[in-house]
């Protein structure tokens, strides 16, 4: 809660497990080593969270493994340091996310698109890197994932993209999809500070991605995709509801006027 662990003292905080007992930072609460039946319970949790989402009528299963959550964890030399087989090697390392994205797949059926988020990089020498990245991609991809969404980051309070290497820069995530995409031939989603719809775009038209995600940029405007459609000049690709169309660059002027006032105002 406001980026700080609960209170050991408090009554809703909770034991947490990873894969080794290494706290987050100085002064955050140290997970317990998952033994064996850990291992099962959470690789059984995946799956009934999938089944849950399968009942609900989701279109798709999208597990995590990025931003230090628990299959991050694992893939992490950071966080994992264990001796058994689910430490110290990248094989080792990627047992455990394979084991349930196995069960994972299973469980939800061949016919269910099935994707898993990940952090193509730590940011923390000595930590998860893009090489190993891409032969975890490659044997997902053998246990039947339909796509990865590429993002980076959060194993570490210091893991940021260096500043000289361009920082949070736009689409500063992308390479590592396009990397991913080019070497293992999965289907890749892009993210991360893409926020202009001809940015979007020439993602996708150049193949450095098969599909891009935008999250703060619809916070912004949740709209978006309608005004990306005006600034393309693409036809209708999203349902307006009839309540709407009076707003539309159709029916309405003003649809316009802010483009034209932005370009006036660079002349
Ligand atoms: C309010 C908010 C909540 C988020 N929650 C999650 C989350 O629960 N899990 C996750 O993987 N990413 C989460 N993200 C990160 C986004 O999925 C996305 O990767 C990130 O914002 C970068 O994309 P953007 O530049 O388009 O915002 C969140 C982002 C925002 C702004």
């Amino acid at each position: 809660m406001g980026g700080k662990p609960l209170a050991e003292t408090d009554p809703e905080a909770w034991q947490t497990v990873g894969p080794s007992a290494i706290p987050f930072a100085p002064g955050w609460p140290a997970p317990k080593a998952a033994d064996r039946s850990d291992l099962d319970r959470l690789r059984g949790a995946f799956v009934e969270a999938a089944q849950r989402a399968c009942r609900a009528g989701f279109d798709l299963v999208e597990v995590h493994g990025a931003h230090g959550y628990l299959l991050h964890e694992f893939l992490s030399p950071l966080a994992n340091q264990r001796t058994d087989e689910y430490g110290g090697s990248l094989e080792n390392r990627m047992r455990f996310p394979l084991e349930v994205l196995r069960a994972v797949r299973q469980a939800v059926g061949q016919d269910m698109p099935l994707g898993m988020r990940i952090s193509a990089t730590d940011w923390v020498d000595g930590g998860f890197n893009p090489d190993e990245a891409v032969r975890f991609v490659a044997a997902a991809k053998a246990e039947g994932v339909d796509y990865v969404c590429v993002s980076s980051g959060g194993m570490a309070p210091q893991g940021l993209p260096p500043v000289a290497s361009g920082g949070i820069a736009p689409g500063y995530q992308v390479p590592f999809a396009d990397r991913i995409r080019r070497e293992t031939g999965m289907t890749t989603r892009a993210v991360g500070l893409i926020v202009e719809p001809r940015q979007a775009e020439a993602i996708i038209a150049e193949g450095r991605a098969d599909f891009v995600a935008l999250a703060r940029a619809f916070l912004d405007d949740p709209r978006w995709v309608w005004h990306a459609a005006d600034t393309l000049g693409a036809s209708a690709v999203a349902p307006c509801p009839p309540q709407y169309r009076r707003a539309r660059p159709e029916q309405w002027p003003g649809a316009g006027m802010r483009a034209l006032a932005d370009a006036a105002a660079r002349a």
